[in-house]
């Protein structure tokens, strides 16, 4: 039989493009290894910094190497001219995590391209990445979540006699501490926890500069629990699991600095809180019309037995020591079944 050709799409142009190689190689490599081998032939696309698209060998030593290439100044119908390897694709494996990766812009174009692709489409894609978008989706299917509250850049940039108004409303709304998040980013870049009147003033200010729309959340002192989802009409929960870390919150620096956070799988629970979890997370994936692929992340209090939907990732990270390929193995496929999976759930879409 001839071997189905995956163009494995990584690099971007999003704050991820380091995470998203890594992941890729990863892919690529399970993609090549024991019955994966004879089934697929793996056509690297790295999307450089700059947005321009490099396939062949150049695409293969970045995966390699795992090292970006430096991007120059380009014009912008360079963005438009893609390598001819393009129209040797069979299906698409977009491992691109965070703006124009995760959020429908790259979805849209694979979709425009006529070929199969892993993961969600458009519609799956931008309302995941949305925080605003996203919550309203949940809240209107009666999934459980932190109060919060949407405001947008030209509140905030307003009149000066305006936006004390707006951050005493915030303040009796939601309290302290409490989370501003620009709408559409990730990794945790752009996040304050913020404990006053005045450094909710400065977050605000400064969460408006990363984007134009704006979620404040009250905090919430609690266990964070994550759940995989594998399917397109019919997915499935997987085991559901933990991470713990020292600091304030799961910020950037803890995310990605070795050593900074550990992943408890299976986390410790209740068996009925785990069915909750698992139920919660295959209702998420499905109010946003996801597909595929998505991990589905959880605030747990403890005391109380709440527990609240934080948020779904479309595209979460996918190298060897990634959540959701972890929750995966310990549910009983494997890295090199999980990608296999990935790829025939795409040619099945
Ligand atoms: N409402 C909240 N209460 C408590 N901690 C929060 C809250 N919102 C965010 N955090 C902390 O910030 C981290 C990142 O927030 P999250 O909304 O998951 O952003 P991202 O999409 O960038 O991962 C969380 O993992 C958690 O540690
Ligand atoms: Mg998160």
């Amino acid at each position: 039989m001839a071997k189905i050709r995956v163009g494995l799409l990584f690099g971007g142009r999003s704050g991820e493009h380091e995470v998203s190689i890594n992941s890729a190689q990863a892919i690529a490599q399970a993609l090549q290894t024991g019955n994966n081998r004879d089934k697929y032939d793996v056509l690297p696309f790295y999307i450089q910094k700059n947005g321009v698209w490099i396939a062949g060998e150049t695409a293969n030593r970045v995966l390699d190497s795992k090292t970006p290439l430096s991007s120059e100044e380009i014009n912008p119908s360079q963005l438009w001219q893609f390598p001819p390897q393009v129209q040797e694709v069979a299906v698409w494996f977009p491992v691109l995590h965070g703006p124009n990766g995760e959020d429908g812009t790259i979805q849209g174009l694979l979709t425009l391209m006529q070929v199969p692709f892993v993961g969600s489409g458009v519609l799956g894609s931008a309302v995941g990445m949305d925080k605003i978008a996203m919550k309203m989706a949940f809240a209107q299917a009666g999934l459980p979540q932190v109060k919060y509250q949407a405001v947008e850049r030209s509140q905030i940039w307003s009149n000066p006699c305006i936006f004390p108004k707006l951050c005493d409303d915030i303040e009796a709304a939601l309290g302290y501490p409490c989370f501003v998040k620009p709408a559409n980013l990730g990794s945790s870049v752009g996040i304050a926890k913020v404990r006053s009147h005045s450094e909710l003033e400065t977050a605000l200010d400064s969460a408006a500069s990363y984007d134009r729309r704006i979620v404040i959340e009250a905090g919430v002192k609690a266990r964070e629990l994550e759940c995989a989802v594998l399917g397109n009409d019919n997915p499935k929960a997987s085991v559901v699991g933990e991470v713990t870390f020292e600091g304030d919150f799961y910020d950037y620096e803890t995310k990605y600095t070795e050593g900074r956070s550990q992943v408890h799988i299976p986390a410790k629970l209740p068996a009925n809180i785990v069915a909750q979890i698992q139920e919660m997370a295959v209702q998420a994936f499905k109010t946003v019309d996801a597909a595929g692929l998505a991990r589905v992340d959880f605030f747990y209090v403890e005391e109380t037995q709440e527990i609240y939907l934080n948020e779904i990732n479309t595209l979460p990270g996918f190298t060897k020591f990634s959540m959701y390929p972890q929750l995966w193995n310990a549910t009983g496929i494997n890295f090199e079944q999980l990608v296999d999976q990935l790829v025939q759930l795409a040619l099945e879409k």
